[in-house]
């Protein structure tokens, strides 16, 4: 109700909130807005756009349509990436009842939108699922080896999920705004698959529907699934198995350090047959420290990925970070082998005191959030 209804007009509320993420999709707002549009005639529903400020202008092409259209938003978002996180944005941005998740490429059915509206609200049910593994539905024409990958991916979703889920992976459903309520705080946001991260988060298991669809081609511009995707995957069943106890990040900047150790002692061993010692150990510090920096970079602050100019101030950074915990390091282990501890213990004490020094440090000052 308006505060004053006599001088204010009300527009109908929203029953359906379509999030679209978008990352370089300019070509397909057109199509997917008229699909849309005739797909949910009868519906009041709005549609929000989530860019990752897309270098093909997606977010002014959105933000142009929505000048003349009050039932399309944009979200654009600055220094970031990632599909769930932009899914958990969307939903957060809007305030219907219901609220739907589809790609912006036309793979998914539009079609089956006002049938998944209709079936969570007869059956009183938490999410409805576009599903291309139940009977009716398809992956089009996928090769052997996607089709393998992806009955893969489904059996280890079984680890953080004991919902029979035909098709974890989807990227396409619809749920009501308590159901995502009740597990938005507990989400993990890694990578591709927000539908397991619901699920797996959500602290009541969902009652849910799964309706078949088939996935269609894609038309305009191209996937953003590349090999990195597996790795996100198996970051999110990470975290949601251990992430309560150890945040992943942590454990990977800590096999990363393992790493910079072999690094270290190849390159050390390399150096050491040229001559001076204090030299070869000083390339080897070096060394290490870069590949640690390049490997964190990729694997474990791949969503914060620092590009170009940043990959070098961001460098340097962390260069600076890893001098201090050096210190801390060296200050810590000193001392208590002074205090008589065994010289493994002290070492060890050092090191672990310097880890969490550069693990702390470097994710405010290299990779902070921006
Ligand atoms: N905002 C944002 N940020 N959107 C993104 C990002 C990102 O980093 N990466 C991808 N998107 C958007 C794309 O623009 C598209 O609208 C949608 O997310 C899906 O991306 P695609 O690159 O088309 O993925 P796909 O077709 O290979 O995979 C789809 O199908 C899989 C199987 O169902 C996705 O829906 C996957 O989540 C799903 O697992
Ligand atoms: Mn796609």
């Amino acid at each position: 109700m308006p505060l004053d209804p006599t001088i204010t007009t009300v527009a109908a509320a929203v029953e359906l909130t379509v999030v679209i993420p978008t990352y370089n999709e300019r070509e397909n707002i057109d199509p997917l807005l008229e699909r849309l549009g005739s797909a949910l005639r009868g519906v009041a529903w709005e549609c929000i756009f989530v860019d990752d400020d897309s270098p093909d202008g997606t977010a002014d092409k959105v933000r142009a349509i929505a000048r003349a259209d009050a039932r399309v938003r944009c979200v654009q978002r600055i220094g970031r990436r990632g599909l769930s996180t932009a899914v958990i944005e969307g939903i957060q941005a809007s305030s219907a009842p219901f609220v739907a998740v589809i790609d912006a490429d036309m793979q998914h059915d539009e079609t089956l939108l006002p049938r998944m509206l209709e079936a969570i609200k007869t059956d009183e049910l938490d999410i409805v699922i576009g599903s291309r593994h139940v009977e009716g539905g398809g992956v089009g024409d996928w090769d052997k080896g996607r089709v393998a990958m992806s009955d893969f991916a489904a059996r280890l979703a079984r680890l953080v999920v004991s919902a029979h889920l035909s098709d974890p992976m989807s990227g396409f459903f619809l749920m009501t705004r308590p159901a995502f309520e009740s597990a938005v705080r507990k989400l993990s946001g890694q990578g591709f698959k927000i539908l397991l991260d619901l699920f797996a988060s959500s602290p009541a298991p969902f009652r849910f529907k799964e309706l078949p669809y088939t996935f269609r081609q894609r038309v305009h511009g191209e996937s953003k699934l590349d090999t990195f995707v597996v790795w996100e995957y198996l970051m999110l069943l990470l975290d949601k198995l251990i992430g309560h106890i150890v945040p992943v990040r942590f454990v990977l900047f800590g096999f990363v350090g393992m790493s910079g150790v072999v690094v270290h002692l190849a390159t050390l061993r390399l150096m050491l047959t040229a001559g001076s010692f204090t030299v070869a150990q000083a390339t080897a510090t070096m060394m290490a420290m870069t590949s640690n920096f390049a490997l964190n970079n990729i694997l474990t602050y791949r969503d914060r990925r620092l590009r170009g100019w940043r990959f070098l101030t961001g460098l340097v950074s962390f260069y600076a970070v890893c001098a201090i915990g050096a210190v801390a390091n060296v200050g810590i282990a000193s001392a208590a082998f002074q205090r008589h501890y065994s010289w493994w213990l002290a070492g060890l004490a050092g090191a672990a005191v310097g880890v969490v020094w550069n693990y702390a440090v470097s994710a405010v000052f290299t990779w902070r959030h921006r």
